[in-house]
């Protein structure tokens, strides 16, 4: 999967294949990254991005010409490669991102992310350009390209052959609208604290069980809008009661 970046700041974004499991994929060609720098687009000596806003105020917007010019590049470069791309704003006043849009995303040939700086892009930018605008929460960041990042760690877990065990994405939080289980790993004791015994059982159907209903208990009790959401089978409303009850 290729992600195209447009960044005041590549070296922030570059560190995301530096170590770990994108890091990792980006060695093994599963994932491509390439950063554009707006002020490579401008035409002035001072190789200037942005600029004051009309109407006045505080902060300064991201200028549109080298936006434009940089996005435009892009996609030829895409264009040439034959890889269809997505153009996504990260923006704090975008859809809000959950693991079963990053699911879809995961589809995709590329993607690529524009991070904005100061009070944002010219918003005719986002009109001519821009295809979704993702936020990754309710809060203000100085610039998109930690959210960029984040979109690429997420996606990239979830593209085949990335990770050891591939149930292990299958697994996590969110991916079937649950919270994960609990983990456990040697010593079984640890600070006079055991591990469930069936993780000891060697009976898988058994651990199964435990797993689905520690994660039907924990989605109950950490998050229950979750719950609201999903429908239970027979056998999870059952686990899940029979989790209630142990618990109190
Ligand atoms: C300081 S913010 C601008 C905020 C903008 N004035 C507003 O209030 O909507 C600068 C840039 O950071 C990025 N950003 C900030 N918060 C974000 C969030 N929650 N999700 C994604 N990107 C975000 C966006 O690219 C934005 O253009």
């Amino acid at each position: 999967m290729r992600f195209d970046v447009i960044t005041l700041f590549p070296e922030l974004v570059h560190a995301v294949t530096a170590s770990g499991v994108v890091g990792r994929a980006a060695h093994a060609d599963l994932i491509n990254l390439h950063c554009w720098n707006p002020r490579d687009y401008t035409t002035d000596t001072h190789r200037t991005v942005d600029d004051r806003p009309y109407g006045g105020g505080p902060g300064m917007v991201m200028k549109p010409d080298c936006l434009v010019e940089t996005l435009q590049a892009v996609k030829s470069s895409n264009k040439t490669a034959g890889i269809t791309t997505k153009v996504i704003y990260l923006s704090p006043q975008g859809k809000p991102v959950k693991q079963s849009a990053l699911q879809t995303m995961s589809q995709d040939q590329g993607l690529t992310f524009l991070c904005g700086r100061y009070e944002g892009v010219d918003e005719r930018v986002i009109e001519l350009e821009v295809d979704e605008e993702w936020s990754i929460g309710d809060y203000v960041l100085s610039g998109g390209e930690l959210g960029a990042m984040v979109f690429i760690d997420a996606i990239t877990r979830l593209l085949p052959n990335v990770l050891g065990h591939q149930e292990s994405a299958e697994q996590d939080s969110f991916s079937d609208g649950l919270l994960d289980c609990p983990h456990y790993t040697r010593p079984a004791v640890f600070a006079e604290k055991s591990i469930p015994d069936v993780l000891k059982s060697g009976d898988h159907q058994r651990i199964a069980r435990w797993r689905r209903e520690q994660a039907l208990g924990r989605t109950y009790q950490r998050r229950p809008e979750l719950l609201e959401k999903k429908n239970l089978t027979k056998e999870e409303q059952q686990l899940l009661q029979h989790f209630l009850k142990k618990t109190p």
